[in-house]
């Protein structure tokens, strides 16, 4: 059993050693099992709604990050084209290199924080980037999120007048309850899937569904995409 780790300036190590095993080892399994329980009881009490049933022929699915990754997504953005794999490999790759290396790179015995500057050092310059990048993911985030709208509440009037610009304008490639074009997806529940707000910035901007989106926009005033919307954000199962 080597002594990886010792409190003790060395000379006195024999008394008061402290191996990393079993020892140290035992801590870190009751602090983890105790971790685990926490998050357990947390996922039990606050329970978190799962997204809608995977749908393979849906092309418009965006998948976002979670806001824990969006650093990683971050940086990837400054890494274009060929150079991604810098971004998605080499530079994560080095990052877990460096910390599994650590305990033999900073092999000295001293705890105060002040004695370790350079590990010290390196540790906030990690944490502080992965906190800038996530906070520029967030502000362009926000810069790229649909505007909010007003939307008039919905009237049977609307959800009428909807019904026939759909007819007109939509169902050439989107399909309704059996019948329209095979162009596009089924549109039949599509409120089940999408706010009201999120069908009217499809409509607007069709590139907010995918960025090679082929559905064409189609030139609606502002009354005929909210009684489109409206009729739309109807269609539930
Ligand atoms: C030229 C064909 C075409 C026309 C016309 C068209 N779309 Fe689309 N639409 C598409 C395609 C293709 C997609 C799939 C995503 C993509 O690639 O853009 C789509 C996606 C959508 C989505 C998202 C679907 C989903 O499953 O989440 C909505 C909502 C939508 N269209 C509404 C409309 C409405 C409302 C109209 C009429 C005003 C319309 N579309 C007219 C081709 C069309």
């Amino acid at each position: 059993m080597n002594p990886i780790h010792t409190l003790q300036p060395s000379g006195r190590q024999e008394e008061l050693r402290y191996d990393f095993y079993p020892h140290h080892l035992f801590v870190e399994a009751v602090v983890s099992l105790f971790v685990l329980l926490a998050v357990v009881s947390i996922s039990f009490l606050w329970q978190v709604p799962l997204e809608d049933m995977a749908d393979p022929s849906d092309t418009s699915y965006v998948p976002r990050p979670e806001w824990y990754f969006l650093f990683l997504f971050q940086l990837l953005k400054y890494f274009e084209g060929s150079l991604a794999v810098v971004g998605i490999v080499i530079v994560p790759t080095i990052v877990l290199a460096a910390l599994v290396a650590l305990p033999f790179l900073d092999k000295g015995d001293a705890t105060g924080l002040r004695k370790r500057p350079k590990v010290v050092a390196a540790g906030i310059l990690g944490v502080f980037s992965v906190v800038v990048l996530t906070g520029l993911a967030l502000v362009e985030d926000v810069r790229h999120a649909p505007a909010k709208m007003d939307l008039p509440p919905i009237t049977e009037m609307q959800v009428a007048e909807g019904k026939r610009l759909f007819e007109t304008f939509c169902l050439q490639c989107h399909q309704m309850n059996g019948k329209g074009g095979f162009m596009a997806g089924d549109l039949s529940q599509i409120g089940a899937r999408r706010s009201r707000a999120n069908i009217e910035q499809i409509i607007l901007e069709p590139t907010t569904v995918s960025q090679t989106s082929m559905m064409s926009v189609i030139p609606l005033s502002d009354d005929e995409r909210h009684a489109v919307s409206a009729y739309l954000s109807q269609k539930k199962k």
